[in-house]
């Protein structure tokens, strides 16, 4: 046939392939998630997200120990209170289960990047992200529990704050407390674009943080909306975002794309719970394979735009060399 353009010329062999590849997958760029409760040598698998376990701290200085000899370099840590109250007091507290992590972590560590959640939904007894009256979720007391968050989470030695409240004015609030505090070279990454999502449903089973009555659909994004996103994504950039987040990531991959056009700074993705499970669950039962499945879905969130991933994947992708 008198074909002149033949993209197959390129595809001939894996070092062509590998040659001319757009996107790669880079240990640099993924971050670990983490879920540290109270006690000791505590490990409770956590069934709806198999090969996750909650751990209590001496635990996960050994599992953070062992990942980072796979090459690990980030980590983004959840805190599993034993205690929960109203108004969320273990979230802010100095000798709260996050803060001794963080403070053990960069003891141990100190070139590990450690990246804190900032939210009440952990820690209260009614598990929404903020203070609840009369069956509302208050926007503007909540910024200041927020804001002593992070500031504790910061004093404790955190490299970087991510607030994933979804309440509005949080980043404001945050990084003039941060600020004030002297702590003013703390980044900032917002969960920006955060979506309330049926795909959170086995963290919040590991974190114990489903919320006790109603949903979070007065705070979290409509899945139905994308320039709601890019609106979302500009105030938390006027309120200091360092860095913007999109989550979930394999759902909102036209998401992630629009906000990295339009903004200047580094766009994160979250690859959350449920669509860690999902692949769990399917290579399991033998129907995928998962190593091709894990590397197509972090490249396409890549390709899409993100420039770090977060992902429960991170620590099999590490261990097995799952990079080409
Ligand atoms: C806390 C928080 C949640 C996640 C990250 N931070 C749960 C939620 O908003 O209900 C979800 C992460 C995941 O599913 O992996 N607000």
């Amino acid at each position: 046939m008198d074909l002149i353009e033949r993209p197959r010329r390129l595809r001939n062999s894996a070092i062509l392939r590998n040659m001319i590849s757009e996107t790669q997958l880079n240990a640099d760029k993924l971050i670990m998630g983490y879920f540290v409760c109270e006690g000791r040598n505590i490990r409770h698998a956590i069934t709806s997200m198999p090969g996750i376990d909650r751990v209590s701290l001496d635990n996960l200085l050994g599992d953070v120990s062992s990942d980072i000899a796979y090459g690990l370099k980030s980590v983004l840590l959840f805190g599993i209170p034993d205690q929960k109250d109203e108004r969320g007091k273990g979230a802010y507290d100095t000798n709260g289960i996050v803060q001794r992590a963080v403070r053990a972590l960069k003891k141990e560590f100190p070139e590990l990047l450690v990246i804190t959640d900032v939210c009440l939904c952990e820690f209260t007894s009614h598990g929404h992200c903020g203070i609840v009256d009369n069956g509302k979720v208050l926007n503007d007391p909540t910024l200041a529990l927020l804001a002593k968050t992070a500031v504790s989470q910061a004093a404790a030695g955190a490299d970087m704050v991510a607030p994933s409240d979804m309440m509005d004015g949080r980043v404001g609030a945050i990084r003039q407390s941060l600020d004030e505090q002297g702590f003013q070279n703390i980044p900032i990454m917002s969960y920006a674009a955060k979506y309330a999502s049926a795909f959170y449903g086995p963290f919040r089973d590991a974190a114990g943080s489903a919320p006790q009555f109603g949903d979070r659909q007065s705070y979290q994004m409509d899945f139905r909306n994308a320039r709601e996103a890019e609106y979302e994504v500009l105030l938390d950039l006027e309120e200091g975002a360092d860095i913007v987040m999109v989550k979930p990531a394999l759902s909102y991959l036209d998401i992630i794309c629009r906000v990295r056009q339009m903004v200047q700074v580094p766009v994160c993705a979250y690859n959350v719970s449920g669509e860690y499970s999902m692949v769990k669950i399917a290579a399991h039962s033998g129907f995928v394979n998962e190593e091709q499945m894990v590397k197509e879905i972090l490249t396409s969130i890549f390709r899409a735009g993100a420039d770090m991933v977060i992902s429960y994947h991170t620590r099999d992708i590490l261990k097995n060399n799952w990079f080409k």
